[in-house]
């Protein structure tokens, strides 16, 4: 039975920073951030933007084409949840309008989850091929101020129908993982910022990816020139050519000399999107999937490999073969011009940004930003109030955020 990624959008917030202010006020080379992260600009989401809207808007966007009764269960892949207990996915399942029936929730290991997610879903619809499963992928990925991780900061969401009419992209049934426990990356529930080893980090994705690949090719027996196209978790853009160069490395050593064709071009299709948003964590790989999608010459038919890694650590490589008419069912017009029709942010407004965006304790209701169709309206009584734009949550005794 062929399975796979049915239809696939990804939002973002309506704000960003570009770099080149970043670097002026922190009195770096401007070429640090744009060449050697391979970064421009980075997503900066307001007060009342958070996880839940940015998946509800992704997941409105996906479901265009989609009967949502079609939709058995929704999983929500995040590192950047709301709550301790319930599930971010119900938030979003209310704001879609899903129906009862349909099962929500939550799952968790870094940035890989969005992929355990998938994993999930395959399964879900090889035991019910009528089934579809939505899969929402949203993250705010902060680092402390003035850090070496802040220009790798970002934020987005994407959204995935998984089911047995897989028009974009049919996956295949291997997959190599590995797992270590390695303190790369991570945030203790008690803090706000992700804790960060930089270099330990990269050095983990790499020799993640190593062991991944292996993992697949000892069961596939494919070699990397039997793929047209790669895309990576990209924590950054460079880090994506890295990978990429260093699974070449790898895949010329295991499979006995040089592995033919240019490396970049199998890879800087995908870089696009994320070069223009920054980490999006859970999200970033299938942000990088859209991006080569809607860039590269036609694919169809052609086998691509996907990585996914994810800090402290667990990471996949797998892949998958893109269908056939695939081009018909892209909403790349839709991702460009989100993208363009976002607002800068002056440096200054990027650091008041920051400060409003911590945990917010207490009643209070979120100052109105522009959004897309889902804001966070506030909280009371702990429970956080979700609105559609335009119609009011009526969030009671309003204490401005600080
Ligand atoms: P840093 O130490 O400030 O940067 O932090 P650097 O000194 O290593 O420089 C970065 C690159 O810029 C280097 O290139 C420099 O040479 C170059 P490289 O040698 O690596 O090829 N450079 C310049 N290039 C041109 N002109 C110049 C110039 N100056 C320097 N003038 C670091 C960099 C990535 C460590 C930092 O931003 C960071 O800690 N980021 C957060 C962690 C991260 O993104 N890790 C990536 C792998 S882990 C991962 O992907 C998982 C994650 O998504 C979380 C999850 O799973 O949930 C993060």
């Amino acid at each position: 039975m062929n399975i796979g990624i049915e239809a696939l959008s990804f939002y973002v917030p309506r704000y960003y920073l570009d770099l080149a202010a970043l670097a002026a006020a922190r009195g770096v080379d401007v070429d640090k951030y744009c060449i050697g992260l391979g970064q421009e600009k980075m997503a900066v989401p307001p007060p009342d933007e958070d996880v839940i809207t940015m998946a509800a808007n992704a997941g409105t966007q996906v479901l265009t084409h989609v009967d949502r009764n079609s939709i058995d269960t929704i999983m929500f892949a995040t590192e950047s949840g709301v709550d301790q207990s319930k599930a971010g996915a119900i938030f979003v399942h209310s704001l879609l309008d899903l129906p009862s029936t349909c099962r929500a929730f939550e799952i968790k290991q870094a940035c890989c989850s969005s992929t355990a997610a998938l994993d999930m879903a395959v399964a879900l619809v090889h035991r019910h091929p009528d089934k579809k499963i939505l899969i929402v992928a949203a993250d705010v990925a902060r680092y402390g101020f003035c850090t070496p991780g802040e220009p790798t900061q970002g934020a987005g969401a994407v959204a995935m129908v998984v089911s047995s009419s897989p028009r974009l992209v049919q996956l295949d049934n291997e997959s190599g993982s590995y797992t270590e426990d390695v303190m790369d990356f991570w945030r203790p529930n008690y803090m706000d910022e992700a804790v960060v080893d930089g270099k330990l980090s990269i050095r983990t994705y790499l020799h993640a990816l190593g062991e991944s690949w292996q993992g697949y090719h000892r069961q596939s027996g494919r070699g990397l020139d039997e793929f047209e196209r790669f895309c990576y978790h990209l924590p950054f853009t460079r880090m994506g050519e890295k990978a990429h160069a260093h699974l070449l490395a790898i895949g010329a050593a295991t499979e006995g000399g040089a592995v033919s064709r240019e490396p970049i071009c199998r890879v800087s299709d995908s870089l696009h999107y994320n070069r223009q948003i920054g980490n999006s964590y859970t999200a970033s790989l299938y942000i990088s999937l859209s991006s080569m999608l809607e860039h590269a010459d036609d694919l169809s038919g052609q086998r691509i490999g996907l990585f996914s890694y994810g800090s402290g650590c667990m990471a996949s490589f797998f892949s998958g073969i893109v269908g056939n008419r695939y081009q018909e069912w892209l909403t790349g017009d839709l991702h460009r011009d989100m993208l363009g029709d976002r607002v800068e942010l002056s440096y200054e407004a990027y650091e008041e940004l920051y400060a409003q965006s911590g945990p917010i304790t207490g009643d209070c209701q979120t100052p109105v930003h522009d959004t897309g169709q889902f804001r966070l309206a506030g909280i009371t009584g702990h429970k956080r109030l979700y609105e559609r734009v335009g119609a009011s949550a009526a969030v009671p005794e309003p204490e401005p955020v600080a």
